[in-house]
């Protein structure tokens, strides 16, 4: 990490064109960062900061602990993904929209990291199988074209928003935190989703939703546990 790092400073430093070595270093340094480094600092408030910690039993912080892990592995994958998707979207535009909601994802990833501390729970052991799957679908995806890529996003956010819907119907009522932070995340999926929808994401065909329900199956099912 300090190798890639001070190599980054040099690139820098020496204000040089970026080759595809120097890409796939920044990226293999982003992809440690987000997956082995400490939580990222959020842009926004936490929306839980002022809420009141709720006298949970000890079933209800279990189940919270295990749906707030799921969360934050999706957040990790949701990074991968707009990563993957930033090194191969073609229309600077796509690229902008793309880098800009990776950084609301990143307020997301450090906001179920926090939930998760506070639970004394641990993140998903499978975060790095999570990442690099997630970055290469984001990377293909990104290589089909823009419209595509767009649509891709669009699907992924609406099955997002989709699983937020059942994780808030799980949580104790009374779990304030947890709930704030999912509310504001729903928020947001959405809001990615309507922008990759005017944008000109197309609609994805059936099997390709298909397949992609059974991978999140796969992935949501997995880090509730591990
Ligand atoms: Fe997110
Ligand atoms: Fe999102």
């Amino acid at each position: 990490m300090l190798l890639v790092s001070c190599y980054l400073y040099l690139v820098f430093m020496t204000d040089r064109t970026y080759t595809p070595f120097d890409q796939l270093l920044g990226g293999l340094d982003q992809a440690l960062r987000t997956v082995f480094g400490p939580p990222p600092e959020a842009q926004r408030p936490n929306p839980a900061a002022a809420l009141p910690e709720a006298d949970l039993d000890a079933a209800q912080r279990e189940l919270a602990a295990c749906l707030m892990r799921i969360n934050h592995a999706g957040e990790i994958c949701a990074q991968a993904l707009y990563q993957g998707q930033a090194v191969t979207a073609q229309l600077p535009n796509v690229r902008d929209k793309m880098e800009q909601a990776a950084a609301e994802e990143n307020d997301h990833l450090a906001w179920t990291a926090e939930r998760l501390r506070e639970f004394g729970s641990h993140t998903s052991y499978l975060n790095p199988l999570w990442y690099a799957g997630s970055f290469a679908i984001g990377a293909a995806a990104g290589l089909m074209g823009d419209k595509w890529s767009l649509g891709f996003v669009v699907e992924t956010e609406r099955q997002v928003v989709k699983h937020l819907d059942g994780h808030l119907e799980q949580l104790a009522s009374a779990d304030e935190k947890s709930r704030a932070i999912l509310d504001q995340m729903r928020e947001d999926e959405g809001k990615h989703a309507t922008v990759a929808i005017e944008s000109g994401a197309a609609a994805l065909p059936e099997p390709v939703r298909q397949t992609m329900r059974l991978m999140s199956k796969v992935m949501t099912t997995t880090a509730y546990w591990i």
